[in-house]
């Protein structure tokens, strides 16, 4: 049996630089956060627990980790952040009496792949090194962690930019912050560490020499796409960030069987799931926890929110707008329409200009649109409000609220009234 693996992710840097109001780590990046993604890479490989250092305002990330199952006890917070190896320490509590390789992460790497871990850690089990960092190599290296190998060609000692001689500055290989360690030796190291250095800090990286003072050895391997080790520390560098995520979402849907006829006009969020056989078409946005059944069909110029589900053959299109929407199999709103809090029944016709007032200053209310309903163009429905199986509303009609359409009525004008009864039966 091969020895156990836990992971760590730093998440305790306030990333100034970028300006938010949230720390970096919690940065929403196609609706999950940062450290989100480099949380779901941590667990393709199985370990036995992912410890998240959280920093002063660890509510943050409680709260943007919660959905993905991040407790309590996953948590540990750093304050001050001393850094680096300060914050990989103080995970040792959470991770007390447990042996094996820990795996260490940045929050604010969201583009490392569950390949790349796979390759690090296939790597540090097949060596005995005590660390098996790693590197890449890069045009500009200004700002990173030089690695020095020694004369035969091993890391030797890793280098911070602040500390570096102009020789060393020139080194183009450089430290990506993505570690295996030994576990219980990297904690009984790292807490011997101190901070005699030009930024006064706990380095992580400062266990490199470490080991080769102890006559251990220190693995690397380079790897040849920087891409999945950026990290953003600017809106520009957040940017680049964005538009990787945003190719590799719509990778995997046209990999699953997904038709996106323009993805350069297509923005997708990273939960959203789409069955194969759904067609999207361009200058289309789909966000948060959204579902999307084959044979539908979206855009274009839609804008889909939080909370759509779209069942079988259902379709949305033009200049339309949903939110917290069920839309039923074979359901339509194709053109210039606001559904928002709202259930429309299969087969449903929702007509041009539709509009659900959802929306009384206050609170938000609902509307539910049963099966074969027929809503002509324009009409607005204040919600609350229900229109029963079969019923239709003429164009222009406006229901107020609490209106309530039964089965098969036809309602119509200002304020919107029933056209005639159904014959009161014998
Ligand atoms: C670090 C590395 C550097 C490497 C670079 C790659 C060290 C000393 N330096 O430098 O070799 O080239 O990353 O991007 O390790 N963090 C904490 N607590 C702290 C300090 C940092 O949790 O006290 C977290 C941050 O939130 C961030 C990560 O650790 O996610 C890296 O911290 P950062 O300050 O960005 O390190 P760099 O100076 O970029
Ligand atoms: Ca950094």
């Amino acid at each position: 049996m091969s020895a156990p693996l836990h992971a760590v992710i730093l998440a305790a840097g306030e990333g100034t630089r970028l300006g938010g109001a949230v720390p970096k780590v919690v940065t929403p990046l196609w609706g999950r956060p940062s450290a989100a993604y480099t949380l779901l890479a941590a667990r393709s490989l199985d370990p036995a627990r992912v410890i998240v250092v959280a920093g002063k305002r660890r509510e943050f990330l409680d709260e943007a980790l919660a959905p993905y199952g991040v407790s309590n006890e996953d948590i540990v917070q750093q304050d001050p952040a001393r850094g680096t190896g300060d914050a990989v320490l103080t995970a040792r509590s959470a991770l007390a009496g447990r042996t094996g390789h820990l795996v260490v992460l940045y929050g604010d790497c969201p583009l490392v792949t569950p390949e790349l871990l796979e390759t690090l850690v296939a790597e540090h089990r097949s060596h005995a090194a005590v660390i098996t960092l790693l590197t890449v190599s890069l045009a500009d290296p200004t700002g990173y962690g030089r690695i020095v190998r020694d004369d035969g060609g091993l890391v030797a000692e890793i280098v911070e930019q602040a500390d570096a001689s102009a020789t060393v500055r020139e080194i183009d290989e450089v430290n990506t912050g993505v570690w295996v360690i030994d576990m219980p030796w990297a904690f009984e190291q790292l807490a011997q560490l101190g901070t005699d250095n030009a930024q006064g800090e706990v380095y992580l990286t400062d266990l490199a020499a470490r080991a080769r003072a102890e006559g251990l050895s220190v693995a690397a391997v380079r790897w040849h796409d920087p891409t999945d080790v950026v990290g953003f520390n600017t809106q520009a560098e957040l940017g680049v960030v964005r538009r990787v995520l945003r190719q590799r979402i719509l990778e995997g849907h046209a990999a699953a069987g997904v038709e996106i006829v323009d993805p350069d006009t297509t923005f997708i969020d990273a939960e959203v799931e789409i069955e194969p056989g759904a067609r999207i078409l361009p200058c289309t946005m789909i966000e948060g926890q959204t579902r999307i059944a084959s044979g539908c069909e979206v855009g274009p110029f839609s804008h889909v929110r939080t909370g759509t589900v779209m069942e079988a053959g259902s379709a949305i299109g033009n200049f339309t707008e949903t939110k917290k929407t069920t839309l039923g199999a074979g359901a339509k709103a194709k053109h210039l329409t606001y559904l928002g809090d709202a259930v429309v029944g299969p087969k449903s016709n929702i007509g041009a200009g539709t509009i659900t007032a959802n929306y009384d200053g206050t609170h938000k209310h609902a509307t539910t649109i049963g099966a074969g309903v027929f809503v002509g163009s324009g009409t607005v429905i204040v919600a609350p409000a229900q229109i029963d199986d079969g019923a239709t509303t003429g164009a222009g009609a406006i229901l107020t609220g609490n209106s309530h359409v039964g089965p098969g009525e036809v309602w119509v004008g200002v304020p919107a009234k029933p056209l005639h009864k159904p014959e009161p039966s014998a």
